[in-house]
């Protein structure tokens, strides 16, 4: 329970009875106040405040650019907002890999300015010091295989990744890994659905995918993508639940033509 209120916050105790029990996580991002009050009041169990922020919010390309302390402006407005879900916030590019010391300074800071509940990195082996160094300070940590955006340099595209033999191995070993290490769930995102549910079936800890099928214990999508907000991506795995582009173009197109009209205000609408 909350000492706050007395809503039941969700945990990642929780989040494993969940999978215990076959009940399945849904997983939201968010990256502001307003977004992530609705989101949270409609029930999602985790919001993760994703590095998609560096698409989606400041319309990057990439996830690279985006910064510790803008993913802090991010996680604590997000925080605010929520009485209820799971809070979990992606490390950003260039904040953990290769230092383990300075991945756990990341960690902290995005834990103790922003009051989020557990952080999130992409990468297995490579990756191992940085997440052994933030669970030793008591911070969960999601792990995040298949296809991470972080390198997407390295990978060159978008596409699926792990259809070959070697790559969905080397993804198995790292998924058995992270459980190891202590992680309490990891994302898997693009790869074929066989071998995630191979994956899920393989270990204990939630594994929430992203394209990634329907034999794992919960899903994620970005919620301007699957509200329709976003418009250039549409990959298959994406479900639209609404076209708020529409909408919000409409509005928007109303209201131009009321000022213009100077049927906004009407004499109700002023003092
Ligand atoms: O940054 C993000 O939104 C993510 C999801 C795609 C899982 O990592």
């Amino acid at each position: 329970m909350s000492v706050h209120n007395n809503v039941k916050m969700i945990t990642t105790h929780i989040l494993s009875e969940m999978k215990l029990k076959g009940e399945k996580i849904a997983m939201l991002t968010a990256y502001d106040y307003s977004m992530a009050r609705l989101v949270d009041q409609a029930g999602v169990d985790v919001i993760l405040v994703g590095d998609s922020a560096s698409n989606v919010m400041a319309g990057h390309a990439t996830t690279l650019p985006i910064t510790l302390d803008n993913m802090i402006y991010h996680a604590a407005s997000v925080v605010r907002a929520v009485s209820k879900a799971l809070v979990v916030v992606d490390l950003p590019f260039g904040t953990y890999q290769g230092n383990s010391k300075e991945a756990l300074n990341s960690a902290i800071r995005i834990m103790k300015e922003t009051g989020a509940h557990a952080v999130k990195l992409e990468g297995g082996f490579e990756v191992k010091e940085s997440i052994i160094r933030i669970l030793s300070a008591g911070i969960p940590v999601m792990g995040h295989l298949g296809l991470t955006p972080q390198s997407i340099h390295k990978f060159g595209t978008y596409v699926v990744r792990a259809r070959e033999e070697e790559e969905a191995k080397q993804l198995k070993e790292d998924a058995k890994l992270l459980e190891e290490l202590g992680c309490f769930g990891m994302v898997i995102e693009k790869v074929p659905a066989k071998l995630a549910g191979e994956v899920a079936a393989m270990v204990k800890i939630p594994i929430i995918g992203i394209g990634a099928g329907s034999q794992v214990d919960g899903q994620v999508l970005v919620l301007h993508d699957m509200l329709g907000i976003t418009q250039e991506f549409s990959p298959r795995f994406l479900r639209r639940y609404h076209n708020l582009s529409a909408e919000i173009h409409g509005a928007v197109k109303s209201y131009i033509a009321d000022v213009r009209a100077v049927d906004f205000p009407n004499e109700k609408e002023q003092y």
